[in-house]
């Protein structure tokens, strides 16, 4: 079995190939759009969607070339469905469906967060299940109970902003470009710890909620009354937003009782999250589990990945051609 993956939910073209008889990722490509959006500081829904036209035929031969497979080797396909920009998650519902009929090989519409939640399963060391997965993107910062494919229950979520989005827009106010996650952090590298404190929204609410956007316009009054050295309010910034997520991860382990911890998501590339819960897990005695830092952000892998899981077990028929711009993963 050989599933082609496609994503094309927001601002990167995932295209990935999955081998499911050897088990492993047979090839995959990125092409980000970030350099095209930047100048207008954020994503352009119509601009994404017409590039993600370009680039899926091309990435898709790449993959092919890379893997030295043929497009008659493929047995499915799966593409993201939903959460995404509507239009740009048409782009690639109408090309994995085109493939679908021309190849006689069904096409899935994936969870573009069940993908990131199971992406850790594609590491060297993967997770067994159930555990505890905390999923933090650009769009969504939610903590969920996993006990295996599609047998997920939402612990918590944010009320408000996503934590990627917080840092995007702190950066923003810092002048640090879009998105400004990965620069947001490596100044915070720079910055002394306590010169300056931030608000921890939420962290000893008895929930596993979040809240976010106080502490963006924290973050623009400070710069406004404080005037402090860019480093020091980066650092607080990064310190507020990691104590908040680890305290809540620990909060859901306990409440849980389990004792596996995955991260998923963009911001699950960053380095001050990962040392504070690499730490926390050293000293509670849980384990922590990382997909590869390359499929942290938006791929077709973790979309292929999904797919061949879910595949075998879709029963056989009409293929629905169907994105859903807003969708909840219990669902
Ligand atoms: O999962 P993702 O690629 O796209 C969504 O589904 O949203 O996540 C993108 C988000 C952006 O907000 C970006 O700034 C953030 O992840 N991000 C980071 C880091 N790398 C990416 N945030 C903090 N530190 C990082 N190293
Ligand atoms: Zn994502």
């Amino acid at each position: 079995m050989l599933i082609l993956g496609i994503e094309t939910s927001c601002d990167e073209t995932g295209v990935a190939l999955y081998d499911a008889a050897a088990g492993r990722l047979a090839a995959h490509a990125v092409h980000s759009q970030v350099a095209m959006h930047e100048a207008y500081g954020g994503v352009v829904p119509e601009l994404a969607s017409r590039d993600h036209i370009r680039r899926l035929i091309p990435l898709t031969r790449q993959v092919l070339r890379q893997a030295k497979r043929n497009i008659h080797d493929l047995s499915g396909v799966g593409y993201t469905a939903g959460p995404g920009l509507a239009g740009a998650l048409l782009v690639g519902a109408s090309f994995a469906h085109a493939l679908g009929v021309a190849l006689r090989i069904p096409a899935l519409g994936i969870h573009h967060l069940e993908g990131h939640l199971l992406s850790p399963l594609l590491s060297e060391r993967p997770p067994s299940f159930p555990f505890v997965a905390l999923l933090v993107s650009g769009g969504h910062t939610q903590l969920m109970r996993v006990e295996g494919v599609g047998r997920y229950t939402l612990l918590g979520e944010t009320q408000d902003d996503a934590a990627g989005e917080a840092f995007d827009k702190t950066a923003q106010l810092l002048g640090l470009g879009y998105p400004g996650g990965p620069a947001l952090s490596r100044l915070a590298d720079t910055g002394v710890p306590g010169r300056l404190t931030l608000p921890r929204p939420m962290l000893h609410s008895q929930d596993l909620e979040f809240s976010f956007s106080g502490l963006k316009t924290a973050v623009a009054t400070a710069i406004k009354n404080e005037q402090p050295r860019p480093a020091d309010l980066a650092r607080a910034f990064v310190d507020a937003v990691v104590e908040v997520l680890v305290a809540k991860c620990l909060k859901a382990l306990q409440s849980t009782g389990l004792k596996r911890l995955v991260v998923a998501g963009g911001v699950g590339a960053n380095r001050q999250l990962r040392a504070a819960l690499d730490a926390a897990a050293s000293q509670r005695s849980f384990e922590v589990f990382y997909p590869e830092p390359e499929l942290c952000t938006d791929n077709g892998a973790m979309i292929a990945f999904a797919a061949a899981l879910r595949l075998p077990q879709e029963a056989s028929g009409e293929a629905r051609f169907t994105v859903k711009p807003r969708w909840d993963l219990e669902g």
